[in-house]
């Protein structure tokens, strides 16, 4: 394999055109989309048209007459098309970890309501000890505050099918991790999980918009995830949460079935009614007013993702992980990285994690060259692929700059050392 060759295949990719709908910076190859994606071109001007016309001219008007108000479902809706859901059963709102609360609160709800098939108690939430933190977090403090009632059960990657039995209420996962970029079988974990009577959540942080997820072939129960990484959709951008169709009809007849109940979860907001009474569509899950500057960024990045279509993405993104690891082992052996991630493309999503003693200051000394990765702790290069925007040659670049890194040993200066807030 030569840069030539990385070339070649940069020529024959047919999303190759989809890099000109991004504004990438000179001299950086961006491999942190996973992170925070890449801005697209059509993100300025659609804000500068929400601003000065929509925001600027039309003032409140425009929650009617510039579809704001929709907007949270219409850009749900999108995002439905490329989980597997049908469009009522995704909206946007507020960050993956709100939403993360209220689903889970929504499944807790409902286990208290059905009826039991064993006599076991179902008093356990089963997750991954590498799970994103605020996943836990929000379970554990759910859990906190319903007064001990259920309990977080931690377990490892490949424990988890066999920590399922019929003292678990809910399975939440994510769906590929965070740190090593393995993925689980959401199909298989769910079907386990729903034979032994327990509801499955996923946080698809990491997989939408770069690996297809199938939500209703999968019978998934609930689902959240962010717009922020391969969904394009800028810094702290809304996230979405999905609720199955059959949960939304057997949760119509309750009042509360998440605790935060904000008046966008009102049957009829407008009617400023004292009492809640909740809308009976997935609605019921919105909380209070939404960013519409945000939504309008988010959608422009979706569309980005809609545009190239999820099974074109994945197979260029599965091609650029496999080159990468490929050229890692055959260039920069003998440096002490170790491949995190799993080989086989089945088994991971779109990032490569490689650990390292000195991860800290090496993926300082790339950054300082141009190469944006990113750190985290305590030994792990994270390099996200993200197959929109991303080229062969880049992945050869990447790996010669870490080598050059390496080899001159230009990472071990104090300046690279010192760390910073966000890694
Ligand atoms: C798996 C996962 N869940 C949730 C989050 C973040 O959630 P929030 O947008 O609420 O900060 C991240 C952020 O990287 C994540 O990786």
């Amino acid at each position: 394999m030569t840069r030539d060759d990385c070339e070649a295949l940069d020529r024959r990719d047919p999303l190759a055109a989809h890099r000109d709908a991004f504004a990438l910076p000179d001299g950086v190859i961006y491999l942190d989309g996973n992170s925070l994606g890449a801005l697209p071109r059509a993100t300025l001007p659609r804000l500068r048209q929400v601003i000065e016309d929509e925001w600027g001219e039309r003032l409140i008007r425009a929650w009617n007459d510039a579809g704001w108000i929709e907007a949270p479902r219409r850009v749900g809706a999108k995002i439905a098309k490329l989980i597997g859901a049908a469009p009522h059963e995704v909206v946007c709102a507020d960050s993956t970890s709100i939403n993360l609360f209220k689903v889970l609160a929504a499944a807790l709800k409902l286990q208290s309501e059905r009826p039991q098939v064993s006599m076991r108690e179902r008093r356990l939430i089963v997750s991954e000890r590498g799970n994103f933190p605020t996943d836990l977090y929000i379970a554990q403090g759910l859990a906190e505050w319903l007064g001990g009632r259920y309990e977080l059960r931690l377990v490892e990657f490949n424990e988890v099918t066999a920590a399922i039995d019929e003292s678990v209420a809910a399975v939440m996962l994510t769906h590929v991790n965070y740190r090593t970029g393995a993925k689980h079988s959401l199909t298989s974990v769910t079907y386990r999980a729903q034979q032994a009577g327990a509801l499955a959540i996923w946080d698809l942080a990491h997989s939408v918009g770069a690996v297809p997820v199938d939500l209703n072939a999968a019978h998934v129960d609930f689902a959240v995830g962010c717009g922020y990484k391969y969904l394009n959709g800028g810094p702290g951008a809304p996230a979405f949460l999905y609720v199955a169709d059959r949960h939304l009809k057997a949760l119509a007849g309750e009042r509360f079935v998440q605790p935060l109940a904000g008046w966008l979860g009102h049957r009829a907001p407008f009617d400023f009614a004292p009492d809640y009474e909740p809308a009976r569509s997935i609605d019921r899950f919105c909380v209070g007013t939404p960013s519409i500057l945000a939504l309008a960024a988010l959608e422009c990045g979706v569309d980005t993702v809609l545009a190239a279509g999820i099974d074109a993405l994945r197979a260029k993104s599965v091609q650029l992980t496999e080159l990468f690891m490929r050229l890692v082992e055959e260039r920069c052996a003998g440096f002490g990285l170790r491949l995190v991630t799993p080989r086989d493309a089945g088994y991971r999503g779109s990032q490569v994690s490689l650990a390292h003693a000195n991860a800290w200051p090496i993926m300082q000394a790339l950054i300082a060259r141009g190469v944006i990765g990113d750190f985290r702790a305590p030994d792990i290069l994270r390099f996200g692929f993200a197959p929109l925007y991303l080229r062969f040659v880049d992945v050869w670049d990447a790996v010669e700059a870490l080598r050059e890194v390496l080899t001159s040993g230009s990472w071990d200066q104090p300046h690279f050392h010192q760390r910073k807030a966000v890694t």
